[in-house]
């Protein structure tokens, strides 16, 4: 009995429920109207928060236009890691991209994503500054390499030559001239060099694939080396105060390694760059003698300012080489 009124009851609400689809679809072109999307949870992912992969891309788009290299208000270079380092220690840099009272709110017209802030907090948790403070001069260390002192020299003079990788061309969409373009373009992925398309590409030995490409001899297995530490190391943006020792200037082990760092790249192969070749003593000497090597560096007028699109030698490299002119270019 009660099974009966039950199927009868099933029954009568599947017609009902029938009737009524058949009068909806009985209406004309209903019009659409979208429904607002729902909220969607916030995907945030700070799984693999670096430096490079997620801090950089971030300044970059939201504050290196005000806070870099080329424009540092309040004079404040965001590029330069020590800097970063200093402000993150100190949590001016937390305190001013969350527009917390008693901070200067940054970005100044707007505020940066919560999913970026999220990722900015969680670095600067996770690293450990050294040396701490920021902003202390710190000796090279010779087991660490740096970006600014050793592998953007070597990346400038080796891969951002003339129609190479200098300027972004449609047909070749590579850019290698600061630490953002070669983090981006170079593919580099920290403490992964093997994984790296930069150094996968500076280790192909067939001449097809290898960057340099010929005529360009390939890296140096120190050259090489210096880049795979860095990219293992983390490959930060960092730098080391050399020190600077004026007294014991010598050809071997003072202008050599400058000119190799800086200008081999460049200045060496059967086309050197500006037909001025600095390949040995023998070269460098010539180029010294007449005049041309300390006006290009020390980018006195008339003379084209060298090493090319990269920044001017620091005061103590020039010092050191024009220290060695005036002793009359020893072969020491
Ligand atoms: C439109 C230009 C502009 C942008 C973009 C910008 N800043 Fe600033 N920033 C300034 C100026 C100008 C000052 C100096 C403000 C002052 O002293 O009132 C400043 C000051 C600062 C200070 C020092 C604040 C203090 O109280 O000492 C920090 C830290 C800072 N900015 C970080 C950032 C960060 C991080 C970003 C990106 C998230 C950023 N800024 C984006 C222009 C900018
Ligand atoms: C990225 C490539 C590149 C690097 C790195 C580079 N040069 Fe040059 N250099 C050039 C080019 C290209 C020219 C020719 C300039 C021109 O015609 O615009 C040139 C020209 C010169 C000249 C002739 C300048 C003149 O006024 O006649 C000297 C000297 C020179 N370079 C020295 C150096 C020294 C020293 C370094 C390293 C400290 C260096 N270069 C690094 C590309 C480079």
């Amino acid at each position: 009995m009660l099974k009966t009124n039950y199927i009868a009851g099933v029954g009568a609400i599947a017609i009902i429920v029938f009737v009524l689809l058949l009068a909806e679809s009985c209406k004309h072109d209903p019009e659409i109207i979208p429904l607002p999307d729902p909220p969607v949870p916030e995907k945030c992912d700070t799984a693999e928060v670096t430096y490079p992969g997620t801090v950089v891309p971030i300044l970059s788009t939201n504050c290196y236009g005000c806070h870099g290299d080329l424009t540092a208000n309040a004079g404040i270079n965001l590029q330069d890691y020590e800097t970063l380092a200093g402000l993150a220690q100190s949590g001016k840099l937390i305190g001013v991209i969350n527009q917390a009272s008693g901070f200067t709110a940054m970005p100044p017209f707007s505020k940066l994503d919560s999913c970026d802030i999220v990722n900015i907090e969680k670095w600067v948790n996770d690293t450990t500054f050294d040396p701490p403070g920021g902003g202390i001069e710190h000796p090279c260390n010779p087991d660490t390499a740096y970006f600014q002192n050793e592998v953007l020299p070597l990346i400038i003079s080796s891969c951002a030559t003339t129609d190479c990788h200098d300027i972004l061309t449609e047909e070749q969409e590579i850019l290698l001239v600061d630490y953002a373009s070669i983090i981006k373009y170079g593919k580099i992925r920290p403490g992964e060099p093997e994984e790296s398309e930069l150094y996968e590409k500076i280790i192909k030995t067939d001449d097809d694939d290898r960057m340099p490409p010929p005529p360009k001899a390939p890296l140096t297995s120190e050259q090489k080396d210096i880049i795979r530490i860095w990219i293992k190391q983390g490959a930060l943006n960092n730098s080391c105060d050399e020190g600077c020792d004026t007294t014991n200037v010598t050809f071997s082990e003072t202008i050599w390694p400058t000119i190799e760092t800086n200008c081999f790249g460049c200045h060496s192969g059967p086309q050197p760059s500006g037909g001025v070749t600095l390949v040995d003593y023998t070269s460098v000497a010539a180029v010294a003698n007449n005049g041309k090597l300390f006006g290009a560096i020390n980018h006195d007028p008339g003379f084209i300012p060298m090493p090319r699109n990269a920044p001017k030698l620091s005061e103590c490299k020039i010092d050191q080489l024009k220290i060695w002119i005036e002793d009359g270019t020893p072969n020491n």
